[in-house]
C-alpha cells in the first residue's frame, strides 16, 4: 500500500477527496483551529489517489456534525466525510451545498448591506448546484468566483 501518505486515525473525522490545493480553505471554513486551538489535524496535499490527486484533512478525537462541514462543498464539491471509531471508517457520506451560505461568502459589491457597517453576516442563496450558482440575498449579486470570495 504506498497510498497512505498520512497515518490512519484511531478516532475522529477525515475529510477526503477535497480538490487538490483547497486543504488549508477547507480548515479556515471549519474555523477549527479557532474554536479549538488544540485540536490534532493532518493534512495531506497534492496526494495522489486512485482516482488522481486530492488534499486529504484528519482531525483527531472530534467527530464533526456532517452539516457543518457541508459548508466545504464550496471549495471542495466532491470531498467525503468520513467518521472514524476505533481505525474503523464507521460512516461515509459525500458533503451537499447547504441552501443558504452564511458568513462564509462575501458580496463583491461594495454597496451591499453586507458591506456596510450594519451588523449584517453576508448571505447567499444556492440558484443551482451543478453548476454550482449562488447570489446574494441582499443584493442578488452572483460572485464570479466563489472561492475568491471566502472570508
Ligand atoms: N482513514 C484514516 N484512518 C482510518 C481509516 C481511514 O485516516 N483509521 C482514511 C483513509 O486514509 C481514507 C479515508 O479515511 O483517506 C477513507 O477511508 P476508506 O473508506 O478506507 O478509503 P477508500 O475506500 O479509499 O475511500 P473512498 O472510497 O471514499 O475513496
Ligand atoms: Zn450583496
Amino acid at each position: 500500500m504506498k497510498e497512505l501518505k498520512v497515518q490512519p486515525i484511531k478516532d475522529g473525522t477525515v475529510i477526503d477527496h477535497i480538490t487538490p490545493g483547497n486543504a488549508l480553505k477547507v480548515l479556515k471554513i471549519l474555523g477549527l483551529l479557532e474554536k479549538q486551538p488544540d485540536s490534532i489535524i493532518s493534512i495531506a496535499m497534492n496526494v495522489v489517489g486512485k482516482r488522481g490527486k486530492k488534499d486529504i484533512v484528519k482531525i483527531e478525537n472530534r467527530e464533526l456534525d456532517p452539516k457543518e462541514v457541508d459548508k466545504i462543498a464550496l471549495i471542495a464539491p466532491n470531498a467525503t466525510i468520513n467518521i472514524i471509531r476505533n481505525y474503523e471508517v464507521v460512516e461515509k457520506r459525500k458533503v451537499k451545498v447547504p441552501d443558504e451560505i452564511v458568513g462564509i461568502v462575501k458580496c463583491a459589491n461594495p454597496n451591499c448591506i453586507s458591506n456596510t457597517k450594519e451588523p449584517v453576516q453576508p448571505k447567499f442563496i444556492v440558484k443551482s448546484r451543478n453548476p454550482l450558482k449562488i447570489k446574494c440575498y441582499y443584493c442578488e449579486k452572483e460572485p464570479e468566483d466563489i472561492s475568491s470570495q471566502i472570508i
